[in-house]
């Protein structure tokens, strides 16, 4: 360890999504900032948002209503004055986002706001059409640029968290490619490093998305909570040789209806709320129809849309769609569903403090219950939004005092410390990513039995991580770290014999109420 060349801030944020980047913003009227991101700082699921970012602040809506529906989707499990924090304070929050420079659509001088799935009111907020998350990352980089007490280290890869003799974190060791492995010490530190869509073959994720931080925080010893509520995003387009992309639910939010390989519209006959049902009941109910159907998709029909532009409308959509030779909005989109969001994470309470002193999880890596067995469209952004100052706040008595910087043990639970990859054989840390992939999205998808877990649990099982360590160095992390959340996620679907929300047992298909429980699990 003393040869790890040591680097010191306050604030330690990992990860550049809204998390990392809004509490950065809060952090440094306190202290030094320093941001690790694994890739580039634009590489994050908050860039890909489209549909956009919920907050109650149309005349008819309020945060009651906000709650209602939040708490529906969730199916029971909400942490639910964590909902109140969320949709008392998201208003103010998105004001705060408008100050700093987001310019969300407007329409005759007011904010536009959508529906998407499961909302009673219109609440959605977007920016050019359906680019939201790129703006917000925008305006809050540009603010983060503007301090000099922020520092964003790009191409640096968490691998492990620091922990001292007193179990007190102090900091992360990262990897870059150029650098090698480096110590970064600190007196708080934040995991904003986003979820595990990567998990799966089919994601509407990006590939930065290995649930780096939430591994690292396990082998550290932190707790996990509800690994087994994955959502699928029941709409990404989807065409041969092409990864899937994203079919905003603002479409159907819009009016697009859902039809089956046969042209038969179908969502009616599922749930009363038809194609704006809650996602883990649409993505359902599109498996079912393309197994009865035995296609491979089922159909987006864009021409029940009442807005007469979709191209201005929906411009990257519109543009993408187009450039795979899906001629929108006269053709229909051929969609399926996708990993989207992972409900889990390292679990927290309300003001993100996990259960070791000096870490906070932030965004999606963490997991304080706000949203259930199921997120609300749009909550995902306003959570990373939301939460972020009260973490600044709960950490600051941490800045009075230094943690003791001296090593106890470094816990790495991965077989990739044994053997640092060598990166001669670059593609086989990729391949046994793939291999990891495949079983996830066959046998702990959007449906799971005793069966497919049993058979995942036995071929993760086998999986070779010295075969990883071969490989890239970067992957073969990755790799690591997937193999372990994709065993506790096993193990997590195994346990919960019944189905709620992103987790779907064709052997348990009812939600019992000895269910109303989290599983949490720890090293
Ligand atoms: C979408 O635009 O459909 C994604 C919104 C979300 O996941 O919250």
């Amino acid at each position: 360890h003393s040869k790890l060349t040591a680097y010191e801030t306050d604030f330690l944020i990992v990860g550049s999504g809204i998390a990392g980047l809004y509490t950065a913003l809060k952090a440094v009227a306190y202290g030094r900032v320093t941001i690790l991101t694994k890739r580039k700082v634009s590489d994050s699921n908050t860039q890909l948002a489209q549909g956009g970012i919920a907050a109650a602040i149309g005349r008819r809506d309020s945060p009651t209503l906000h709650l209602q529906d939040t708490l529906t989707a969730g199916a029971g499990l909400n942490d639910i004055s964590a909902v109140k924090v969320m949709v008392s304070e998201g208003p103010g929050r998105v004001e705060e986002l408008i100050q700093m420079g987001t310019q969300f659509d407007t329409v005759e001088g007011a904010l536009a706001l959508t529906r998407e799935g499961a909302h009673s009111r219109r609440r959605i907020l977007h920016a050019s059409g359906d680019a939201t998350g790129e703006e917000i990352r925008r305006s809050l980089l540009d603010q983060c640029r503007k301090h000099k007490d922020i520092n964003i280290l790009e191409d640096t890869q968490v691998s492990d968290i620091l922990l001292n003799r007193q179990g007190q974190c102090f900091g992360v060791v990262a990897w870059h490619a150029e650098k090698g492995l480096h110590s970064f010490y600190s007196a708080v530190t934040v995991l904003a490093t986003g979820g595990n869509g990567q998990l799966y073959k089919y994601s509407t994720n990006p590939e930065v998305t290995t649930g780096d931080g939430i591994a690292a925080a396990f082998r550290a010893g932190a707790e996990l909570m509800d690994l087994e509520f994955i959502q699928f995003h029941p709409t990404a387009l989807t065409k041969e040789g092409i990864p899937p992309f994203l079919i905003s639910e603002a479409v159907r939010g819009e009016g697009a209806q859902l039809l089956n390989s046969e042209g038969i519209r179908f969502m009616p006959k599922y749930h009363q709320l038809a194609e704006l049902a809650p996602r883990d009941v649409v993505a359902l109910a599109i498996w079912k129809e393309m197994m009865n159907t035995g296609a491979p998709s089922v159909f987006l029909d864009l021409s029940t849309i009442k807005s007469n532009d979709f191209a201005s409308r929906f411009p990257v959509i519109y543009k993408t769609c187009r450039s795979f030779g899906i001629n929108v909005p006269e053709e229909k989109i051929p969609v399926a569903p996708a990993a989207h969001y992972l409900m889990g994470g390292v679990r927290t309470d309300i003001n993100g403090r996990t259960n070791i002193a000096r870490l906070f999880a932030c965004g999606e890596a963490a997991c304080n219950g706000v949203h259930g067995a199921n997120r609300l469209a749009s909550n995902s952004l306003l959570e990373g939004l939301v939460f972020g100052s009260h973490i600044v706040e709960a950490a600051r008595p941490w800045l009075k005092e230094k943690p003791d910087y001296c090593l106890e043990t470094l816990s790495t639970g991965s077989a990739i410390y044994d053997t640092l990859p060598t990166g001669e054989a670059p593609w086989e840390a990729d391949e046994v990513a793939q291999r990891i992939q495949k079983v996830m999205w066959e046998s702990v998808g959007l449906w799971r039995s005793s069966d497919t877990l049993e058979k995942a649990a036995q071929e993760l099982e086998i999986v070779d991580l010295q075969q990883a360590s071969r490989g890239n160095v970067s992957r073969a992390f990755e790799a690591a770290n997937m193999l372990l959340l994709g065993k506790l996620t096993v193990r997590a679907a195994e346990l919960r014999k019944e189905s709620r929300g992103g987790h779907y047992r064709v052997d348990e298909p009812e939600s019992k109420s000895l269910w109303l429980r989290h599983i949490v699990q720890v090293l």
